[in-house]
């Protein structure tokens, strides 16, 4: 039997979740029928309009894209949208579905910075329903390399689910009752909004933000405009 996958071995674990475009939107957001999940792609935007905006001159990366739910409505509202994503499987499904938006850049990253793309070239990063994936440690190199990639007084947005919360603690324990050999690799683990203030804090941001008024921990901050 062939052995499972570590969780940190991202790049194999989410391309063989991504083979099929049906597969990939299972993953992304557990919906395929197409209307339901462009919809659920509306819904966030409107998260991220209320926290970090979108302006029509911005340069807006994601990190973690899947197959563009969330890009193909932030897309036409900015300068550039850059889909970054560790698996080519979901970068390949996003050029697809992206095929008729000309301000689009993909990039293919390792799972744990943002390689290739230049210090201070962007103005807003988002990161969502991808931390729940990874390991703690990733989730702050992100939030560190988001700081490197932001322009001074660029804003940042990520999200997880809330471990504090009634929905997130029954997701932990609907995840406790899997043997530890059987736990899928992808498996959710949620944050705590502790955990998520500190990481942004530490990396340098600034006006840190927070909603933690359903199952998510929604934040956001800036990073200071004095920073050269
Ligand atoms: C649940 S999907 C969410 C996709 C997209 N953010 C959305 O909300 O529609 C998680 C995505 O994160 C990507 N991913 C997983 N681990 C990653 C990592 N270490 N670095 C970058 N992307 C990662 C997966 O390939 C997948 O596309």
């Amino acid at each position: 039997m062939e052995h499972q996958a570590a969780r940190s071995e991202y790049k194999k674990v989410w391309s063989a979740l991504s083979t099929t475009e049906n597969q990939a939107k299972l993953h992304v957001i557990g919906v395929t029928e197409e209307a339901a999940f462009q919809a659920t792609g509306e819904e966030t935007l409107r998260f991220l309009q209320q926290s970090v905006g979108i302006g029509k001159d911005d340069v807006v990366l994601e990190i973690g894209c899947g197959i563009g739910r969330v890009g193909k409505v932030v897309a036409p509202l900015c300068r550039k949208w850059i889909g970054c994503d560790v698996a080519s499987n979901m970068l390949s499904l996003t050029a697809k579905r992206l095929k008729d938006l000309s301000n689009v850049e993909l990039v293919e990253i390792s799972g744990h910075d943002l390689g290739g793309v230049a210090d201070a070239s962007v103005d807003v990063v988002y990161c969502t329903v991808v931390f729940m994936h990874l390991e703690s440690w990733d989730r702050y190199n992100y939030i560190s390399e988001a700081f490197r990639v932001l322009r001074p007084g660029g804003r940042i947005y990520v999200d997880n689910i809330n471990l504090c919360s009634d929905g997130g603690w029954k997701v932990f324990e609907t995840h406790r009752a899997f043997s530890p050999a059987d736990r899928p690799p992808h498996m959710t683990q949620n944050s705590t909004p502790q955990e998520i203030e500190t990481y942004l804090k530490r990396a340098g941001f600034d006006e840190v933000r927070m909603r933690t008024d359903d199952d998510w921990i929604r934040a956001w901050g800036t990073k200071p405009k004095e920073h050269l």
